[in-house]
């Protein structure tokens, strides 16, 4: 652990243990071990001894935030879902992870399912939903065995069905394979995909709190988010909310890879120091090869890259933290975005131009094709980005590039289209003169990623 000061608010990283508890334990995943591991408490004081409002109201108090991105806060999406008489409710796990830099939720999933299937009973409790569904990324088909088999475990145990735990509480719980398209971890494209159609994002509002599946009040729910609230119901909303600084409060699962010592995925407590995330040896163990940071993509490929200096620290000196208003501190034109944690770090060799390629070259091929700016935006940038990094490019090509990101930016149904801007005009905005210099000296540029040989 670690202790420092920032605005006079004293930071300790006691490296708390909520969502990784288990890690390690052997045969965790199985009823029998997370049961004897202290598991499924939650689902019995929940349902034993509190009301569905009690529930919330602890989910509320605790300040959790959507972990899949946008880190909305999950008792007030709650409290906004949609009581009409007679109509079914629904809860919906997003474990469609497809991000590029984040594999969080599959881990977690995988090694310790029982946790996510007791986090959507107390929150499909909460929710007064009588059937759940785990939406996963249709190419994990492992991770879909796996649930499978805990889901029959808890059947069989009697934590899932008719009257769970005798207490007159009825919950079915499905797991539902994905479409195999990025656009489907998008919440509506996810539950249009769900009704079985293709996954194209509808327009909100409505919400899916208020028209989800089958036109019902849905709440969607990240995997991260939703194994968080048992820990919450056990341990008190308050005392989640001790842990982080501020409005983030809470632990954070960060899915770190890119040019490090130690990839992997950490649990860290909100407010960390990025600086101590990237150095210290409990975390990323500092740049492989003993190089230097040179930029970072700390939330995702969807958030905008920072350059070494900001991601340390913000314009005012100051440390930059990993939490959700310090890594947006100075809005998009010296800040970045928490996201769902995919922390993506390069060193002073990697390419700009090349990364900035590739991520566009991904969002044009995932995008759905509904609105003409992010169809045709997105193709328009990975073309242009292609020929800059191929060595044909031009200098107007990169306010081309720029006039076409803005363009696309807020002019679109979903945020895949802004998903694909901010990393093109945050890539050109700290790193103009790498562009440049690929128009000026294409061959240099191409002999630094491939080798002159080879072109
Ligand atoms: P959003 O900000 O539009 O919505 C957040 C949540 O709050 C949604 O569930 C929405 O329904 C709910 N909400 C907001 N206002 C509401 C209201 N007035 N009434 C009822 N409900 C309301 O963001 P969205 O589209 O859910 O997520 C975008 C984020 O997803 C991006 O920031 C990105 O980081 C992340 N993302 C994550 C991926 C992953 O693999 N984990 C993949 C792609 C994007
Ligand atoms: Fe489809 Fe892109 Fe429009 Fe989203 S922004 S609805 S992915 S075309």
């Amino acid at each position: 652990g670690s202790e420092m000061k920032i605005r006079g608010q004293r930071i300790v990283n006691m490296g708390v243990k909520i969502l990784t508890q288990h890690s390690g334990v052997p045969g965790i995943d199985t009823f029998e071990v997370y049961r004897k591991q202290g598991g499924y408490a939650a689902v019995e004081k929940a349902l034993k001894s509190m009301s569905p409002e009690e529930v919330l109201e602890e989910v509320k108090k605790s300040g959790l935030r959507g972990r899949g991105g946008a880190g909305f806060p999950t008792g007030l999406k709650w409290s906004f879902l949609a009581k009409p008489e007679g109509v079914p409710r629904y809860l919906v796990c997003n474990a469609d992870e497809s991000e590029p830099g984040t594999f969080k939720d599959r881990e977690l999933m995988s090694r310790n399912p029982h946790s996510l299937i007791e986090g959507m009973i107390v929150s499909s409790y909460a929710l007064g939903a009588n059937t759940s569904y785990i939406y996963v990324r249709g190419e994990l088909f492992y991770v879909i065995r796996i649930l499978e088999k805990a889901i029959a475990e808890a059947y069989e145990k009697g934590l899932l069905g008719k009257n769970i735990l005798g207490t007159g509480y009825d919950l079915d719980l499905y797991v539902q394979p994905g479409g195999g398209a990025y656009i489907c971890g998008e919440e509506t494209a996810l539950i249009e995909s769900l009704e079985g159609k293709r996954g194209n994002p509808r327009i909100k509002p409505p919400f899916p709190a208020v028209s989800g599946v089958w036109g019902c009040p849905t709440v969607v729910n990240n995997v991260e988010t939703i194994a968080a609230t048992s820990w919450i119901i056990l341990n008190g909303g308050d005392e989640y909310a001790k842990i982080g600084i501020g409005r983030s409060t809470g632990t954070k699962l960060i899915s770190a890879c890119g040019n490090i010592n130690q990839p992997g995925i950490y649990e860290i407590e909100l407010g960390l120091p990025v600086e101590e995330f990237i150095y210290s040896d409990e975390y990323c163990g500092g740049i492989a090869g003993g190089k230097r940071l040179k930029a970072v993509v700390a939330g995702g490929s969807s958030v905008p890259v920072l350059p070494a200096n900001l991601i340390l620290k913000t314009i005012a000196g100051e440390p930059r933290l990993m939490t959700y208003e310090s890594l947006a501190d100075g809005g998009f034109a010296t800040g970045t975005m928490m996201g769902s944690g995919g922390f993506i770090a390069m060193d002073e060799d990697a390419c700009i131009v090349r990364n900035t390629w590739n991520f566009t070259r991904f969002y044009h091929h995932e995008s759905c094709g509904q609105c003409s700016p992010c169809r045709e935006g997105t193709g328009w940038m990975e073309k242009v980005l292609h020929r800059i990094e191929y060595g044909h490019g031009k200098m107007s090509d990169i306010d081309l590039l720029v006039d076409v990101a803005a363009k696309i930016e807020g002019n679109t149904i979903c945020p895949l289209g802004d998903a694909a801007a901010w990393p093109v005009g945050s890539a050109i905005r700290h790193f103009r003169e790498e562009f440049e210099w690929h128009v000026k000296e294409p061959r240099l540029s191409q002999q630094q990623n491939y080798g002159l040989a080879a072109y």
